[in-house]
């Protein structure tokens, strides 16, 4: 473990079908392209995110990832925008499924404030032992996972049983109008790029088996506490 660990450190599990990690492949087609896809925006990743994070994104970053406290898992954590944020008493694993976004976290892990470990890891099945964080965080992440309560409910196996899961992510509009809207625009996001608009993820969340501790609700965007 270091704070800037080689690219040959991160974690890479012998690859099935499309890069994936092993035994996933078979399970989920739909993880095969959606990986495809995010390794091809990767190195377009962060000027695509530029508006939306200048518009209020990074702000809540700082303050869902303010909470993760001792050994953190992140999900999902793309090309490591909040590798910076954590505070510098945190133990982090940094994940993600897609090999492109994991290398450009290396680049950034070099200047955290904090040691990280990369690994290469699908939220739908995680490698770790029950109960081997503290926090468990995932950031605009279960827009993507094509099994979002199958990774929520990894999220609550991993996690303590006195733990916390942080989650920023934005979720289909309540508004009725709004909701179809989302519905409609998700069919072109989803292929084009990745993320779904329309997720209910509060409902995810509770179908996962997680216990919603706090959730602070903003528009379309929801920073939600959860306990297993
Ligand atoms: C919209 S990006 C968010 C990245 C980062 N968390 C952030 O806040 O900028 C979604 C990320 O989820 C990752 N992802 C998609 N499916 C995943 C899965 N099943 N397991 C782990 N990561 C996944 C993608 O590779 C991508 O890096």
């Amino acid at each position: 473990m270091g704070a800037d660990p080689p690219f040959a450190d991160i974690r890479l599990p012998a690859g099935g079908p499309a890069g994936q990690p092993a035994g996933v492949a078979a399970a989920s087609v739909a993880q095969v392209s959606v990986t495809r896809r995010y390794e091809r925006i990767a190195a377009a990743y962060d000027l695509l995110n530029g508006p939306m994070e200048r518009a209020g994104t990074l702000a809540r970053r700082r303050r869902i990832v303010g909470r993760a406290v001792g050994d953190t898992l992140e999900v999902g954590a793309g090309t490591g925008r909040n590798l910076a944020l954590y505070r510098p008493d945190v133990r982090l694993t940094a994940t993600d499924v897609a090999p492109a976004m994991l290398e450009r976290a290396r680049r950034r892990a070099a200047g955290a404030p904090v040691p990280v470990r990369l690994e290469r890891a699908d939220v739908q099945r995680l490698p770790y032992p029950n109960g081997s964080f503290d926090t468990v965080l995932a950031t605009c992440v279960f827009c993507s996972v094509p099994d979002p309560v199958a990774g929520l409910r990894e999220l609550r196996r991993v996690v303590r049983p006195d733990g916390r899961v942080l989650l920023l992510e934005h979720v289909r509009p309540r508004n009725a109008i709004l909701g179809r809207v989302a519905d409609v625009l998700s069919l072109a996001t989803s292929r084009l790029l990745g993320p779904h608009l329309n997720r209910r993820t509060e409902d995810n969340v509770r179908a996962a088996g997680l216990r919603i501790v706090e959730v602070c609700a903003e528009g379309i965007w929801r920073e939600i506490v959860a306990g297993p």
